[in-house]
């Protein structure tokens, strides 16, 4: 798997650049957007154990789509802090040859100094902490079991601490839920060396009842920061960054808005994901994805699968969010948010 790094490309001349690893299909939150207890009640199972793939079977497919040219990996869930021991996948995957930015995405719930720690020591480079109200109602209200805010700051400087800063905090905003805390969250950072992510809530999975009167647009936020502490655009760290930067103009800082239903990003995407699973979905909105797992239980050498990922990938078309339309919203049967991690 070393030596020439070919770069396929999909249906659209898209490189496939970033792999989202979910570790889990298991949250200890129950956020109403994501995970509703509801769901619990009726259809919703998690994964079977065994059904889940192990470090060493995440390391193999990561190692597979390196060779195919993928550089940066994110570990998302559900909530991968949940997965034990976590850090010695974090160590496994920071061996592979070609890989050269590691992250994760969590909500912060288990992140203690030493946690950070030994994450860091693995060869994590980047967390990114979800947080989606500084007031305490609101949150609660949020993730429905009553987390409170205090121990989501404290895991942040839990991060800093042990030297994962700067801490990227993502904040989904819903209109009517949690929008008046737009512009505390962004006064709370500013000034520090994070920055808070706003995230225009998207229709992903089918149990969050989405509609577009959800959405506060990006452009709106940015205006009612503005107001207050005024900002301007600076470009993107690379092509294909997923969220739009901007820059206090006092240069206290910098926030980020993550556009995917008013300004959509297809065109730039390189992401691949992998579910707790082993399913492979070339796009957060897909229906179906391609089961690795049975390739790999089966025997399968790796020059054969290597195949099969770069056949899934030359087809690939996925252009979701360009194209999405309430109707279609509101018909067709997604894989779940917590199946594939954001
Ligand atoms: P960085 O590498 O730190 O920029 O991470 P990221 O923003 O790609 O990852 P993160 O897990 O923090 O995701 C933040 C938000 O962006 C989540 O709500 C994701 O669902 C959303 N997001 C990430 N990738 C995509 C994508 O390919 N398409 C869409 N529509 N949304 C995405
Ligand atoms: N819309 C936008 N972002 C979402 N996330 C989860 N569900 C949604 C949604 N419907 C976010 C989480 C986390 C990231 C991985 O995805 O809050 O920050
Ligand atoms: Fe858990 Fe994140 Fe889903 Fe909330 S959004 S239930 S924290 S996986
Ligand atoms: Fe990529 Fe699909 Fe998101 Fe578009 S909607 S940016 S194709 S994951």
């Amino acid at each position: 798997m070393t030596g020439t790094r070919p770069d396929i490309r999909d249906a659209s001349g898209r490189p496939l650049r970033d792999l989202r690893i979910s570790v889990t299909d298991r949250c200890n939150f129950r956020c109403t957007y994501c995970m509703p207890r509801h769901i619990f009640h009726s259809h919703y199972r998690f994964m079977p154990r065994a059904d889940i793939l192990s470090f060493e079977e995440v390391t193999r497919v990561a190692g597979l789509f390196a060779s195919l040219g993928v550089k940066k990996i994110r570990i998302t869930g559900g909530e991968p802090l949940l997965r034990r021991d976590i850090e010695r996948l974090v160590a496994m995957l920071a061996r592979i040859e070609g890989i050269d930015d590691i992250s994760l995405t969590t909500n912060g719930s288990l992140l203690t100094v030493d946690k950070a720690r030994a994450l860091r020591d693995a060869g994590l480079r980047r967390l990114n902490v979800s947080l989606d109200a500084l007031d305490d109602a609101t949150f609660h209200k949020i993730n429905d079991v009553s987390f409170p805010v205090a121990r989501v700051l404290d895991a942040i400087d839990n991060a800093a601490a042990a030297g994962l800063s700067p801490v990227k905090v993502n904040m989904v905003v819903r209109a009517g839920l949690n929008e008046d805390d737009i512009v505390p969250m962004a006064l709370r950072f500013r000034g520090t060396p994070h920055i808070v992510r706003f995230i225009e809530y998207m229709d992903v999975g089918s149990t969050n009842g989405w509609r577009m009167d959800d959405v506060i647009p990006a452009r709106e936020i940015v205006a009612r920061i503005h107001q207050v502490r005024p900002l301007r655009p600076v470009d993107p760290n690379y092509r294909g960054e997923v969220a739009r930067r901007w820059r206090y103009l006092d240069g206290e800082g910098e926030i980020g808005i993550i556009t995917s239903v008013t300004e959509p990003f297809c065109g730039g995407c390189g992401r691949a994901r992998l579910s707790a699973g082993g399913s492979l979905y070339t796009c957060l909105f897909a229906t179906g994805g391609h089961d690795l797992r049975a390739l790999l239980r089966s025997g399968m050498n790796d020059s054969e699968i290597l195949d099969r990922l770069r056949a899934i990938w030359g087809h690939r078309s996925d252009r979701y969010s360009q194209i999405r339309g309430e109707r279609t919203t509101a018909t067709r049967s997604r894989v779940e948010m917590s199946h594939i991690g954001g």
